[in-house]
């Protein structure tokens, strides 16, 4: 499989994350290694240290990296956990750290990982392949009022408590195994005159079981809170997110810091992509960069 992922926002992401040219980065979410690239291509004198939950995304981006490899430390961890697996000499070390949030080109694309509705296969979702919790086990294992909040709260899915019901239903016959089963129950809840519209019917579902899987909103909450305890003084905090669940946590976050006096936020109004990369990477649409130092 060629591991190929257009990075979004990129020069404004490297803008915002450097403000020290020999500085140690983290990148905490390296994926396919693309904006760590720019960064040490660009900046002949910083270290890296890149993580990703994601085995396959660590050996893309080494690959990707080899050039730089003496400047690079490798963790696989979920930046939930960053400040207990980075050495405790690091704290206070870090001069940015970068998270470029969501699921890569390479995960979506890849049929057997389950992300999306336009392949059939195994409901799966997870970024760490460790995870124990996967879609299939969410989906018939949990109540209906759990599947209801969840496609509520995480998918904003009007029809969530008749999609949860459907699946309840089906579940009793046989256990829901595919990401097509899911697709026909989700379009089958949902009335006809309501499919017409805003996109794909399973769109919401989905997304909201991705969330689920991974408890993304979950990590970015304690992995924001974790780079208070790694980044410096003059230290920068910048996230790409991709919905507005995840940009309301960046910028609530951000606030708070702001108004504890823990430093500044560098993005009055978040970065947008210009049309031009929106219509080279379509991926880029929903992407807003958001961006804090700290004092
Ligand atoms: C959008 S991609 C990053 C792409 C990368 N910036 C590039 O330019 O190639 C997001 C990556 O973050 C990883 N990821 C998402 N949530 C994570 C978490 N909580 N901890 C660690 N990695 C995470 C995913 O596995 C995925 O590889």
């Amino acid at each position: 499989m060629i591991f190929s992922h257009v990075s979004v926002l990129s020069k404004e992401a490297l803008e915002y994350w450097v403000r020290d040219d020999q500085g140690i980065y983290v990148d905490a979410t390296v994926g396919a290694g693309g904006h760590s690239f720019q960064l040490l291509s660009q900046f002949p004198h910083v270290r890296l240290i890149a993580v990703d939950q994601d085995p396959t995304a660590i050996e893309a981006a080494k690959q990707r990296l080899e050039t730089f490899s003496s400047r690079i430390i490798w963790i696989r961890a979920n930046f939930r956990d960053l400040t207990d697996v980075l050495e405790s000499s690091l704290h206070g070390q870090v001069s940015g750290i970068l998270f470029d949030l969501g699921v890569s080109s390479p995960q979506f694309d890849d049929p057997r990982r389950g992300f999306t509705y336009q392949f059939d296969a195994a409901l799966d979702m997870r970024m760490d392949p460790s995870n124990p919790v996967t879609a299939f086990r969410l989906v018939n294992m949990r109540s209906k009022e759990e599947i209801a909040q969840a496609l509520r709260e995480w998918g904003e899915e009007r029809w969530a408590q008749r999609i949860a019901e459907f699946i309840v239903k089906a579940r009793e016959q046989e256990p829901i195994r595919t990401t097509g089963q899911m697709v026909e129950l989700v379009k089958a809840a949902i009335p006809a005159s309501a499919r017409r519209t805003g996109g794909h019917p399973a769109r919401r579902t989905f997304q909201a079981l991705r969330i689920w899987v991974n408890d993304e909103l979950g990590a970015l909450s304690q992995g924001l809170e974790g780079t208070q305890n790694l980044v410096g003084s003059h230290g920068r905090i910048v996230v790409i997110s991709f919905h507005s669940l995840e940009d309301r946590i960046v910028k609530r976050m951000f606030r708070r810091w702001a108004e504890e006096q823990k430093g500044k936020i560098l993005t009055k109004h978040p970065l947008l992509p210009a049309d031009s990369e929106v219509q080279e990477n379509p991926r880029a649409r929903s992407a807003k960069l958001r961006a804090f130092e700290r004092v």
